[in-house]
């Protein structure tokens, strides 16, 4: 049976994931979600992704995407294209979670079977990186989970296709 391609993000209600090359809010529980769905798992990323949270490598199977993956260190994989990265991440543990960035993102959301997104219910104003319009691409509702904390209201939601 082919491994289900998971995509995982937390977005803004403007589609913003990141500001000045962070996120543009802390959620712990947030975070806490996205640790505990990808543990175990393989995760693919972009580059600048990875540079931000290089401690990934312990828990999970790695695979980031650069057009220099010679430069990367041993403990994770390396691939130039999107494509070569889910090849690879084949015969690595687990599910195959894309995490991001933008352009993973982009070229990811047409091969996604889920999608785990947190939205958060706020307008972000200058944000630099962005997920793609995925309403009408993951019509259906699995879950749904409103939480909140002292600074954000945000949505868990696992959406799936048709
Ligand atoms: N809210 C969220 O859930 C979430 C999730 C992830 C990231 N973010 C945010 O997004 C920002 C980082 O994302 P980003 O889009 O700027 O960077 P990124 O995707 O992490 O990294 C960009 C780099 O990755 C490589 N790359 C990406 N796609 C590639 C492809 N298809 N083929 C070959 N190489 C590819 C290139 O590296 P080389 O230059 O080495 O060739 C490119 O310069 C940060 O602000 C971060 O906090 C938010």
């Amino acid at each position: 049976m082919p491994k289900p391609i998971h995509l995982i993000v937390a977005c803004s209600e403007n589609r913003v994931i990141g500001r000045n090359g962070g996120l543009p809010w802390s959620i712990p529980e947030d975070t806490r979600f996205f640790q505990e769905k990808t543990c175990g798992q393989t995760v693919i990323m972009g580059a600048r992704c990875f540079a931000e949270w290089p401690s990934c490598v312990h828990t999970r199977d790695v695979v980031v995407l650069s057009h220099e993956p010679q430069a990367l260190p041993p403990l994770v994989h390396g691939a130039t294209s999107l494509a070569e990265a889910i090849a690879q991440a084949k015969s690595l543990r687990g599910d195959i979670y894309l995490c991001g960035g933008q352009r993973v993102y982009e070229e990811g959301l047409a091969l996604g079977d889920l999608l785990h997104l947190t939205l958060v219910h706020a307008h972000i104003e200058g944000g630099d990186t962005f997920f793609p319009e995925w309403r009408g691409q993951f019509p259906r509702e699995f879950s749904r989970r409103e939480s909140h904390d002292a600074n954000w209201r945000y949505t868990f939601l696992c959406l799936g296709r048709e």
